[in-house]
Formats: C-alpha cells, structure tokens, sequence
C-alpha cells in the first residue's frame, strides 16, 4: 500500500442502529480516535439512508465522513422506495456503496442494474464503494478470479462513459461473499490474493493502478484487523457487524494503522 495516500475504514451498518444508537455512538468514537488516525485515514460511516441527515448533524466539525449503502438507478422518477444519487448529495453524504453482497445475492440486484446505479453515482458526483467478492462454490470452482473480473467490468464501462477523470472517486472493496457476517475472515494471504489481481486488472483498465483504495471486508474484527492491513495492496477495511460498537470500531482502525504505517 503507499504511505502518501489516506487509508479507508469504512462502517457499514446495514439495517442496523435506532437514532438513540447513533447519538450514543459518535461522541464515543471520537473519544476513542488518536489525531494519528485523522492525519492518514479517512473514516466514513455508512447508516441507513433515513438517518444521513441526522448523522451529518452529529459529525459537523469532524472529519467523519458520511455514506449511504446503496442509490436509486436513474436521475429521478418513478421507483418506489429508492433514494437518489442527488437526494443522497443533499443530506450530506459524499459516499455510496454499490454492489455489496446483500443487494447482489439478497436482492438479487443484477450486474445491469448495478450498472445503471453505478453511473448515475458516478454522474452526480458521489464517490463509490464498488463491492466485488465471490460466493463460496465459486471459491471451491476456483472461478474467484472470473467472478471478480466479471463483477468489475461495470466500473470499466462507466470509466468508459463518464470518462477517466471519474476513476479517481472509486474505491473497490473485495468481500468474499463467505466471509460477511459469518465471523470467518479471508486469510489476510487470500485477501492479498485478490486484491493484488484487482490491482492488476485495474491497471490494464484505467489509469494510475498506484492510486486505487482497495478495502477488505468480510468478519473484519479488532483482532484481525492489524495482519490484514499489513498486506500490500490492503489499503483499508470495510467493517459490518463489528462497526456497529464504537469501540470496536475504533479499536480496528487503530490496529490496522499499527500495521500500515
Ligand atoms: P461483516 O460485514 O463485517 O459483518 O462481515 C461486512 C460487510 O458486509 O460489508
């Protein structure tokens, strides 16, 4: 990982946290976060959509940084239920994920749709959490790579569209579909693996492969947080279950820092 850039934990709450649980957790995240962290992270909480805004409240004067967990397919119109790229801007949030496990294998949310989310994301101006990861047979097939590959050629199509400039507001997270909430991590030499191929296929597909933010998430915890990040191309965490303590949470970034810089 290079030292020049910021590394990235992220918080993914899912849907996760009554507003009474937010209000608690702020306050004691700060409390637990070293000036170190601020001068080489960026930290971006991920709530539900209902509760950017009041999130955004409570982080004013930091330098938390505010997320959704996914945005609507098209600029405007008729889907019920689905919040806009723009509304998303205008609570406050400067981050959405897009493609995580849940919405591709819960949801079902196809590649197509993850497109279209992807680009009007990109469109209006929000950076991008691309979540990319293989299910377990697929692991077994050894088809990790084909699938991954396959998951990333929407980034490459909206590079594609929008124009090379928009790279430089993607992230991509590699979450192996295994490995989410089920307290088994990747190995951190299973993580390096895919990353590293992320990496390469980054390089051929756009440009400046060095600059890319490659975050891990999958049973991210305090105590795998430091071997993981000590990996080269692990350039940050995306936390689930373990995001949702503020001590936890802070406890993480810290020892992934240990290992990092
Ligand atoms: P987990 O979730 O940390 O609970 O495994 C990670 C994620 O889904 O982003």
């Amino acid at each position: 990982m290079s030292h020049e850039l910021p590394f990235i934990f992220a918080a993914n709450w899912k849907m996760n946290h009554a507003l009474k649980d937010i209000e608690n957790f702020v306050p004691k995240f700060k409390e637990n976060v070293s000036e170190k962290v601020w001068e080489n992270s960026a930290v971006i909480l991920a709530p539900q959509s209902i509760h950017l805004m009041a999130l955004g409240k409570l982080i004013q004067n930091s330098r938390i940084q505010l997320s959704a967990q996914n945005c609507g397919p098209q600029v405007s119109g008729a889907f019920t239920g689905e919040v806009s790229a723009a509304q998303i801007k205008e609570a406050g949030a400067s981050w959405v994920i897009i493609g995580h496990s849940e919405r591709r294998h819960v949801f079902k949310e196809t590649e197509e749709l993850l497109a279209s989310r992807l680009k009007i994301a990109l469109q209006e101006g929000l950076n991008v959490i691309y979540c990319v990861g293989e299910l377990l047979e697929e692991r077994k097939k050894g088809t990790t790579f084909e699938v991954i590959e396959k998951q990333l050629s929407n980034l490459k199509a909206a590079i594609a569209t929008l124009g090379e400039a928009v790279s430089s507001r993607i992230v991509i997270a590699y979450e192996p579909v295994w490995a989410i909430g089920t307290g088994e991590n990747a190995t951190p030499d299973q993580a390096e693996e895919a990353h590293a191929y992320i990496r390469g296929w980054w390089k051929k597909n756009a440009h400046n492969a060095e600059a890319l933010r490659i975050l891990y998430g999958g049973s991210v915890k305090p105590e795998n947080a430091k071997s993981l990040m000590a990996e080269m191309d692990v350039d940050g965490l995306l936390v689930g279950g373990s995001s949702l303590d503020p001590n936890a949470f802070a406890e993480i970034i810290k020892n992934g820092l240990l290992s990092a810089l």
